[in-house]
């Protein structure tokens, strides 16, 4: 019997070797880290935000706990203070991947995508891979934070203690607490499994690794199949009345966006005061502050976002084009106005 045994795992082994990936003897690891096929096609991948081993108290696990609860437990097992009163890291970013093809920014595959997989449609960009990106706060970000983005444009952590300070409404985290965050981060980098590589590529990836060719070209295409950075534009609604009475939008389209991105931080009051449900008063309000430019209005709080009220400092960040296109606002709006009566 244990002969047996013994026979089949060898044929099994025989025919698992027979299907591996491989051009010669070499085979492409898709779990393996983006960071580390690159490092072994000798890129120069060097990252500020490596993780610094000399942090006492630092670990993968209260990091994880800050990113998802808010707080963690010290080296004492004491319970830390919250980051923020008001939210979660998670609030404002999916800690998983978010769209289909990391190379292309599109808000409505975005959508479609995190709607397939049961995610939030969320203003903030996703925490997983950043760790692979260099630029943070890009573009119009420079208007709403002002010289605070200095800091953070090239520095993941001055970037994350600025959202906890600013965009989390909350206080600066320690050394420690700041590490693990970190330390945390680098689990969700980017695996080559999450890049949309072809068959061709796959070739001319595995033949440079195994120094077959040179490394240029492989280089070129793994580093052109996600960004290093996440553009932010801001933009103006529609000012003229007209065009915020016009209802134009796919209202099936708009009802994810509601139930996804609206409905995840106002239903039940969840992060906000300010509560949303599918009644046709709450659809009827919405649709009466359109018009003006009502502090309520969809149109301003999605491209503006709303203000920080004194004494209760939860706000609302804005949905910038990059992350809600303006036929998304318009599908928004055709499912309040269809379901206002
Ligand atoms: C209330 C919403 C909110 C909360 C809570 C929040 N963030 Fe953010 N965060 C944003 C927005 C909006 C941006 C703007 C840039 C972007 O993500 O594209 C941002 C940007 C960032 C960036 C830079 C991203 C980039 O590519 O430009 C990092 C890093 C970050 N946040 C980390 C965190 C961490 C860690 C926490 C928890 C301690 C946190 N954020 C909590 C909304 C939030
Ligand atoms: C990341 C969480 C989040 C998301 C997503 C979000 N909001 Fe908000 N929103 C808030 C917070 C926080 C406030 C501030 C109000 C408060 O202090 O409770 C706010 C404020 C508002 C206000 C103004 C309320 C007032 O009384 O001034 C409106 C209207 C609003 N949101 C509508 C929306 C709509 C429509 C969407 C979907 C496009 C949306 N929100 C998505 C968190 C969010």
């Amino acid at each position: 019997m244990k002969k047996f045994g013994f026979c089949v795992g060898l044929v099994l082994l025989i025919i698992s070797l027979g299907f591996t990936k491989k051009s010669g003897s070499f085979s492409l690891d898709y779990n393996k880290p983006v960071r580390q096929i690159l490092t072994d096609l000798s890129a120069n991948v060097q990252y500020q935000h490596f993780v610094d081993p000399s942090v006492k108290g630092a670990s993968v696990e209260r990091g994880k706990e800050i990113v998802t609860n808010g707080f963690t437990h010290n080296s004492r097992g004491l319970k830390t203070s919250r980051i923020s009163k008001h939210f979660v890291c998670t609030s404002c970013h999916n800690i998983v991947k978010e769209v289909p093809d990391l190379s292309v920014i599109d808000p409505q595959s975005r959508l479609e995508y995190t709607n397939s997989i049961g995610l939030p449609f969320l203003q903030g960009s996703p925490l997983y891979g950043i760790v692979n990106r260099s630029s943070f706060y890009n573009d119009d970000y420079y208007k709403k934070y002002g010289e605070l983005v200095n800091a953070a444009r090239n520095d993941l952590r001055q970037a994350i203690q600025l959202c906890s300070t600013e965009c989390s409404q909350g206080r600066k985290m320690k050394n420690w607490e700041l590490e693990s965050v970190l330390m945390y981060l680098w689990t969700l980098e980017l695996k080559l499994d999450d890049l949309e590589i072809n068959g061709e590529e796959e070739a001319i990836i595995v033949k440079a690794l195994s120094k077959e060719t040179g490394t240029e070209e492989a280089i070129k295409i793994i580093e052109s199949k996600y960004l290093k950075s996440s553009p932010a534009h801001f933009i103006d609604p529609p000012s003229a009345k007209e065009d915020r009475r016009k209802v134009i939008g796919n209202p099936e389209n708009g009802e994810i966006i509601y139930n996804n991105g609206c409905m995840y931080c106002h239903g039940e009051r969840k992060y906000s005061f300010f509560n949303l449900d599918h009644s046709v008063l709450t659809f009827k309000n919405l649709k009466h502050n359109l018009d003006d430019y009502h502090e309520r209005s969809i149109y301003q709080v999605s491209r503006y976002g709303t203000k920080p009220a004194a004494g209760k400092k939860a706000y609302m960040p804005q949905y910038t084009l990059e992350k809600m296109s303006i036929e998304q606002l318009e599908d928004l709006k055709a499912y309040i106005v269809k379901n206002a009566k």
